[in-house]
């Protein structure tokens, strides 16, 4: 029989005082994709060995870790990938993560990152299962650059017809992640804002990151937010807005008006600067990858396997005693050391990829 569950003293802190909040599931490390910055196609080509399905976690055992985590705090659940909705059936686990509840008895803010290849197809079903909702990866607006960017020539006319979708079944605020690379889609950054500036979406501008160890990253291809910021502010004036929750990745601006205050109807836009201005020091995120293996960092090289112990038939209790414990020793601060090294340093570090610990 399985012992019944102490649920933990909250908030449940690390080494350095950061709470657990975020928990971020791939459920494949597969995708349609091949963007070079995540999944180059001379890695990811039809050699790569992916996961036999055998190592995927199931539904149900996706669903009895994330209860276990929600009881230490956890309040949002991203899906993620690879590309999420290529799992098949990942209604049925939408449906039964909006199910579970907060300690306190709320519902959790369930999200999903995606391509939004498959997005005009599955939205209304997304939707009618609880996903609250999404975010897509758009890089580009140009379609020869978004072709390039993706790498499997597809269309960017299909992207939007998917975020039409998602706009159209209810899944916002939706937010647009383009990752900038200088030299690539800088070209595209200020057509993107014009495109999305009260559009009600958020349209965030992600500093290409050394993440993985595939990618080839050069400091030398990172446009940093600052200059960002000018680029788009000289043609759109921007005032810098304060944060809506601890541990955002992103740093908030919002469009001006003529008086130079913030304007709600043209929206704001997003800077998520991982490389140039580390934003560790409240990092709220745990990660959990397609195998069922918990990492601390997006950086990180260990996962702790939490498949192992559920498989072995471990009870709740000891399922929530190692989250408790993992998170208690948790000291990671990746992108914060970084910035201390040498500038193509990061680069020699073994790590995951993002492909399989999801972004
Ligand atoms: P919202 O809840 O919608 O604000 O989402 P989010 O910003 O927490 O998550 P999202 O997946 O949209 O993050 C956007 C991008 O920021 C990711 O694709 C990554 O490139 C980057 N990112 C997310 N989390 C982290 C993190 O913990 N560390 C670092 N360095 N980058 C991160
Ligand atoms: N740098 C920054 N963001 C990345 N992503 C993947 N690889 C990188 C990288 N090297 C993020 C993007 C994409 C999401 C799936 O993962 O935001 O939209
Ligand atoms: Fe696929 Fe997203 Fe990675 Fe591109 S960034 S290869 S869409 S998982
Ligand atoms: Fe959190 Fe690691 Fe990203 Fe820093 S680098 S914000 S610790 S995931």
């Amino acid at each position: 029989m399985t012992e019944p569950y102490t649920p933990p003293v909250l908030p449940l802190l690390d080494k350095r005082q950061r709470p657990l909040r975020d928990l971020r599931i791939s459920v494949t490390d597969r995708c349609n994709f091949r963007c070079n910055y995540c999944m180059p196609k001379q890695v990811f080509d039809q050699n790569y060995r992916y996961l036999p399905h055998t190592a995927l976690l199931s539904f149900e055992e996706i669903t009895r870790i994330t209860k276990v985590f929600v009881a230490h705090g956890i309040e949002k659940i991203r899906l993620t990938g690879g590309e999420p909705l290529l799992r098949k059936n990942i209604e049925r686990l939408i449906e039964q993560l909006a199910a579970l509840r907060t300690p306190a008895g709320r519902t959790l803010d369930v999200t999903l990152t995606t391509n939004g290849a498959l997005l005009a197809r599955k939205a209304h079903a997304l939707k009618a299962a609880g996903l609250q909702r999404v975010t897509v990866s758009l890089d580009a607006l140009d379609d020869a650059v978004f072709r390039r960017m993706n790498d499997v020539d597809f269309p960017v006319a299909e992207v939007l017809a998917g975020i039409e979708a998602a706009q159209e079944a209810g899944l916002g605020p939706i937010k647009i992640n383009m990752v900038v690379k200088r030299g690539t889609n800088e070209n595209e950054i200020l057509p993107m804002a014009r495109r999305f500036k009260g559009s009600g979406m958020v349209l965030r501008l992600i500093e290409y990151m050394d993440v993985g160890a595939t990618n080839g990253w050069r400091m030398n291809e990172v446009l940093p937010s600052s200059e960002v910021i000018k680029l788009i502010g000289d043609e759109l004036p921007l005032v810098p807005l304060e944060p809506s929750r601890p541990g955002e990745t992103a740093a908030r601006w919002g469009y001006a008006d003529a008086a130079g205050r913030h304007d709600p109807v043209a929206g704001e836009i997003g800077l998520i600067s991982s490389v140039t201005q580390a934003f560790c020091g409240d990092c709220n995120r745990a990660r959990l990858s397609t195998e069922g293996k918990l990492y601390l960092c997006l950086f990180a090289s260990h996962g702790y396997d939490l498949r192992a112990l559920i498989r072995a038939d471990g009870a709740d209790a000891d399922l929530g005693a190692a989250i408790g414990r993992i998170w208690q020793d948790r000291t990671d601060h990746y992108s914060e050391l970084r910035s201390a090294l040498p500038a193509d340093a990061g680069s020699v570090i073994r790590r995951v990829e993002m492909s399989y610990i999801g972004g």
